[in-house]
């Protein structure tokens, strides 16, 4: 038997402004997933929430990008937004970009990972969720857990890793996908992940047998609108230990809070604050952002967990300069590299002004 693993995102009302969930939501969330626990749907549930993301993982035997698995994820939310609109929360149904749900979840708002595989004698997973950021965020952890040697000790020491994996970068521009084989090809895929606004690490497999170790969410809502609605604050799944690596090589790359775009009005760059479920609530300037990860072992789609694995005080660092890196960037106000590059702003009042002040620009 194949166990599927879906998470399932959206933002379907902040509380308070971008800052939270509403206990509310959560409650009516865990209600209709219950539900569909009760008659058979699905094995098992968790939910949670990272900032004003509400947070829906499920575990099931119906493979991925299944219909019945992808309507109940669609209910769901539009439930929670029906209560987000009677409370007035902020940006209720921001991520639902359609009325209608036509099957599938993707490309319809919510951020989506899933991942179908064979359980192993014992299968530890880490869902990671962020908030304030874009799935570029997972980038440089994804590059540091399964390819460099100096964060996955795995690499170098467990003949089951030491051919290496398989890296499924996506173009969002041109919406291809290349596959590159690391470590042969890691320069050549390092010109193209550090761009981490334009290229995005999909999925990892392992070289040896192509099991797959991580699955992202590669959403980018702005660009599915057309406009800006909300950003996609991502999730991603990765399976440790036995031939991948171990849990602690899989968290070991959020001791580094690296700088991610996303923080106030999606426009301004920031540190990715790693922290526990109950400090998942950016406040500050709406931020920084935050990154939670939830441990589960699964046991015959039982989801045994979460485990709240970010809440060790061996991450109080990454968030101290974390917090430091905040005030220095905030220190920079409107200017770059805190804000974003003019092209990369999900807010612009750019083509108003320069209409305001059209003829002043002259040839020199
Ligand atoms: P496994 O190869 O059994 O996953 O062990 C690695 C480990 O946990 C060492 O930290
Ligand atoms: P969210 O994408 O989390 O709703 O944040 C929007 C924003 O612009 C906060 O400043
Ligand atoms: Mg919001
Ligand atoms: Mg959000």
């Amino acid at each position: 038997m194949k166990t599927t693993l879906s998470v399932i995102k959206a933002d379907i009302g902040g509380y308070v402004g971008h800052s939270s969930m509403h206990p509310a939501l959560i409650e009516i969330a865990e209600t209709a997933l219950s539900e569909a626990k009760n008659s058979g749907m699905i094995i098992d549930f968790s939910v949670l929430h990272c900032g004003d993301d509400l947070e829906l993982i499920m575990t099931h035997t119906k493979g991925v990008e299944n219909q019945e698995i992808h309507k109940l994820a669609w209910d769901t939310f539009i439930k929670g937004t029906e209560k987000a609109k009677e409370l007035k929360l902020y940006g209720a149904g921001q991520d639902l970009l359609s009325d209608a749900f036509s099957g599938n979840v993707k490309g319809m708002g919510p951020g989506v990972a899933e991942i179908e595989f064979e359980e192993r004698r014992s299968d530890p997973v880490i869902v990671f969720m962020a908030d304030k950021t874009s799935p570029g965020a997972w980038n440089l952890p994804l590059y540091k857990m399964f390819g460099d040697p100096f964060n996955t000790a795995g690499l170098v020491i467990d003949p089951h890793m030491h051919d290496g994996f398989i890296f499924e970068v996506l173009d969002i521009y041109e919406n291809t996908v290349v596959d590159f084989s690391i470590p042969e090809e890691l320069y050549d895929m390092l010109v193209f992940i550090g761009a981490m606004e334009h290229y995005l690490i999909k999925s990892v497999r392992r070289k040896s047998d192509n099991e797959v170790a991580a699955v992202s969410s590669t959403q980018k809502l702005n660009f599915l609108a057309g406009k800006y609605v909300g950003k996609d604050d991502p999730v991603l799944i990765v399976r440790a230990q036995s031939g991948f690596p171990a849990m602690g090589e899989v968290i070991e790359p959020f001791t580094f809070p690296h700088i991610v775009a996303g923080w106030m009005r999606g426009s301004h760059h920031g540190p990715l604050m790693p922290v526990s479920f109950e400090d998942a609530n950016p406040s500050r300037f709406d931020g920084p952002p935050r990154v939670i990860a939830a441990g589960f072992q699964i046991a015959n789609g039982k989801l045994v967990g979460p485990r709240d694995i970010f809440k060790d005080p061996s991450f109080d660092r990454a968030r101290d300069t974390a917090n430091e890196m905040a005030d220095f960037f905030r220190a920079h106000g409107p200017f770059e590299p805190h804000r974003l590059p003019l092209e990369e702003m999900e807010y612009t009042t750019l083509p108003e002004v320069k209409k305001k002040l059209e003829g002043r620009f002259k040839k020199i």
